[in-house]
């Protein structure tokens, strides 16, 4: 079957096409209008979807040699997210859905970052843990089949992303921040400074990012750089901060659970060093992460999982609204 994926949860306009599970196009556009603003501004991304999903789309469908008419389904994501931005997506795919007279699948954008690691590798085995790290979760999941979650802990108040995007305005760095902290930390000594690391007690497998983020505020102020601390070397000790935790908490999540392989979602898994650290530091246990497209927000992941869920419920009514907070489990 062929299923067009629609990706509108945030600031990227993304659009996909799956057949048989192979991923035949992805189009992302991400919207620099917010550059200025050093965030994301809710109302300017729901009128930068409007204005491009048409034709992202279309581009889409171009790029995969497939027509709207072999299209046999349309995957939406619906929650979590910004209302206005899924509105735009929804309600582009119910339009497109019955002017194609076919069946429209709201998706769970979380769920679906998870499932981008099938995309690495279609032979993932369950049970696994997964490190959800996005601009608006940071969550440890156990994932024992589709449908099947746990969850094991979860960021008390900011996301990892969150961290990144926060700390790179303190910084007075570009927005989306964990990019631009991860280019700025390159070269620097990562232990240069101790920045605190939350909630660390033995047992836990919550995170707390915010009491850092206000501790890099407090450092800032009247930061100079000198010959044993260069602005460089801050940011990497910020950065090895927010890794550390999230390498410690995951390695308690596989102990506690016993499980032999993780997986790494959402868009902070793009980073190079947090990918190196998980690497190293797990020993025998199997990681995997997404393709570096597929860890910030796309459509793939989108039309991917549609697919997995349209053969294994049939979901035909168009009776479903947007979930700004919607839960996994
Ligand atoms: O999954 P995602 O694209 O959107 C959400 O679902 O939230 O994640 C976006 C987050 C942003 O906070 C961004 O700063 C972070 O992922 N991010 C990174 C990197 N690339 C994106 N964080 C650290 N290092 C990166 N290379
Ligand atoms: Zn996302």
């Amino acid at each position: 079957m062929t299923l067009l994926g629609i990706e509108t949860s945030c600031d990227e306009t993304a659009a996909a096409i799956c057949r048989q599970g192979q991923i035949l196009s992805s189009i992302v556009s991400s919207q620099v209008i917010h550059a200025k603003y050093g965030g994301v501004v809710p109302e300017l991304a729901s009128r930068e979807h409007e204005k491009l999903l048409n034709q992202i789309v279309h581009k889409a469908l171009k790029e995969s040699c497939v027509q709207k008419q072999d299209i046999d389904a349309i995957a939406v994501t619906s929650g979590p997210g910004l209302a206005g931005t899924l509105l735009t997506g929804v309600s582009f795919a119910k339009g497109m859905g019955l002017g194609l007279n076919i069946p429209v699948i709201p998706i769970n954008h979380l769920e679906a970052h998870i499932f981008a690691n099938f995309l690495a590798d279609p032979t993932l085995k369950y049970p696994f843990v997964c490190l959800l790290v996005s601009g608006g979760h940071t969550q440890l999941w156990y994932i024992q089949g589709i449908n099947q979650y746990k969850l094991l802990g979860e960021t008390r108040d900011d996301a990892a992303g969150e961290a990144f995007d926060k700390g790179a305005r303190i910084l007075g760095l570009g927005y989306p921040g964990g990019p631009a902290i991860e280019k700025e930390a390159r070269g620097g000594n990562p232990l240069s400074h101790r920045f605190p690391r939350g909630l660390m007690g033995k047992e836990s497998l919550e995170f707390s990012f915010s009491g850092l983020k206000t501790s890099l505020l407090y450092f800032m102020y009247d930061f100079q750089e000198s010959d044993t601390m260069t602005k460089r070397d801050v940011i990497a000790s910020y950065q090895q901060a927010i890794i550390d935790t999230l390498v410690e908490k995951l390695k308690r999540a596989l102990k506690t659970t016993k499980a032999k392989t993780c997986v790494i979602a959402g868009g902070v898994a793009a980073n190079k060093c947090l990918r190196n650290q998980l690497t190293d530091s797990l020993g025998n246990t199997r990681i995997l992460f997404p393709d570096l497209s597929y860890c910030t927000d796309n459509a793939a992941m989108i039309s991917f999982l549609g697919e997995l869920k349209y053969s294994s419920e049939n979901i035909y009514s168009l009776d479903f609204g947007v979930q700004p907070n919607l839960k996994l489990a």
